[in-house]
Order: C-alpha cells, then structure tokens, then sequence
C-alpha cells in the first residue's frame, strides 16, 4: 500500500473488523495491528473462519435470492475488503445490468473496492458511515445510481453489531427511504445460542474486539428480530446464517440472519 493511504485516514493504531475479517479470509489488506486481534479473536472462537465464510455464503444467498424476485440494485452497507464473491461478481453473473452501491467507512475497504471495480459499469464504491442513512442516500455515489423509486436490495450484512446505538431505528430510517418491494437484508453476531461453548465463544469475541476501532455489540434474538418491525419477514425467518434460505445440517455459527420486504 502505498503513501496515498497514509493521507486516507488510516488507523494504523487500532485494529479495524474490515481488515480482521479480510485477515480471517485469507485476504492480504491489514496491518500487524489488525493480525494481532485476529489471533486474540480466533484463540476465542477456533472456528471463526468457518463463521466467516457462512455470513459470505449467506451474502450472496440474500443476493440470488433478490435478483430471482426481480430486485436488481443493491445497496451494500459495511461492504468490507472485497473478497470472494463480492456483490457485484454475484449478482453480474446473473444480470449484467444489476446496480450495486458498495459503502464502507474504513479507507483500505474502500480503496481497494475501487480499485477492482473502476472499470465495472453499474458500481460505486461510497466513503460513508451507515449510520447516517441521509447522507448515504445524498452521496453521489448512491443518488447516481440507485433508483429509490423501484426496489433496492439493501444489505447490512456483519455491520449492524458494530452499530452500538439503536440498530434498529437506524434499520427503520433505511426502510422509510425505500419503495415497496425493496429488501433489507442483516447478519449479526448473537451470543444468545443454544449451546452454551458457542455462546462462550462469541462473547470471547466481543472481548478480543474490545478497544479496537470497531467494537463488538452482541445483541439477542428477539433484539434482532426487532429490526424486522414494518418488515414481511421472509422464510425461514430469522436463522444461523448456515440455515439461510434452507436449513442444512451444517453446525450453527453464531450468526443470525434474514430478509424482509418492504411492503406495500
Ligand atoms: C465484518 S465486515 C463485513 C463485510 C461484508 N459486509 C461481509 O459481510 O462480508 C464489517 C464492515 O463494516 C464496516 N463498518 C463498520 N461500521 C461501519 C459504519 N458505521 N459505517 C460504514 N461501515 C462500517 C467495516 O469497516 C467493515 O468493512
């Protein structure tokens, strides 16, 4: 990375959930800062990059599922380091013309993201803090492209437990923006789980997380199914996001996820 970054607003000192869980991936945008609280997160939960891959599998699901009932622009919330199987790789692979608006507040995220989709079309890469929906939806990026007047897939997937305050009126206000027909979609780390090692674990999570630039806030299932208020919850409901769209047999995560449609 060059000295451009520097200049970007980098937090070198404090690790950053864009660049651990790029780490977690396997990808190469993070800082020792960043590795460092990865091998704390992971000595806390073992089974952290299984996790990780089940909420990227759980994107793109959301994606498929949005483009086969005709939703063909997404906003992406907290879209991260691109990784495999961004957004717009999904959803191009089934509609070429489909709309995506990538936000992120963490600069690497965000250069690197324009860097692989300078030459897309159909996508913008915004530096914009989600919890402030008036301007994400005045930004350039998002105005110029997305057509609030049809719907728009929006997706918060692994965000919203970095938003410590009222989630779920911040889930409504982007509700309110939106036509009907439109999807919300969320994942968010619970550690009110069944089993009481993997409950253990997330909390374990939220401890190694603590301090960094991106804190932790677990949030419990009737919490999360309260952003779902105003919203057709679709089927199955609100799961593991290893049980999204269809239950599997795969060992939950401690991740909960699910889509509602806004309706009217
Ligand atoms: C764990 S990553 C998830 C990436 C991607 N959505 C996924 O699920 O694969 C969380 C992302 O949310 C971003 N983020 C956290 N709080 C944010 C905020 N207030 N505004 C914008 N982005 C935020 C972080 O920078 C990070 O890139």
């Amino acid at each position: 990375m060059g000295d451009d970054f520097l200049e970007a607003g980098i937090d070198f000192e404090r690790a950053n959930a864009a660049r651990v869980y790029d780490y977690i991936l396997g990808g190469s945008h993070n800082f020792e800062v960043d590795r460092e609280q990865a091998a704390r997160t992971m000595a806390a939960y073992p089974d952290i990059a299984r996790s990780a891959q089940a909420n990227r599998a759980f994107l793109g699901s959301v994606v498929r599922w949005c483009l086969a009932r005709g939703v063909d622009q997404f906003l992406d919330l907290g879209s991260g380091v691109p990784t495999v199987g961004n957004v717009h790789e999904i959803a191009h692979g089934i509609d070429p013309g489909a709309r995506i608006a990538y936000v992120d507040f963490e600069p690497v995220a965000v250069a690197h993201a324009r860097e692989i989709t300078a030459d897309l079309g159909p996508v913008t890469v915004t530096r914009a803090d989600v919890r402030d929906p008036e301007s994400v939806f005045a930004d350039p990026g998002v105005a110029g492209l997305l057509d609030l007047a049809r719907p728009v897939g929006v997706l918060m997937v692994a965000v919203l437990h970095f938003v410590a305050d009222d989630a779920a009126g911040l889930v409504g206000r982007y509700r309110d923006a939106l036509a009907p027909g439109s999807v919300i979609a969320m994942s968010h780390n619970s550690d009110d789980q069944d089993d009481p090692a993997l409950a253990a674990a997330l909390r374990g999570v939220g401890e190694a997380m603590r301090g960094s630039a991106t804190e932790l806030t677990l949030r419990t299932r009737p919490e999360l199914a309260a952003f779902f208020t105003g919203l057709d919850l679709v089927p199955p409901g609100l799961v593991d996001v290893v049980d999204w769209p269809v239950p599997g047999s795969a060992p939950p995560v401690g991740v909960y996820g699910a889509a509602g449609i806004v309706p009217g």
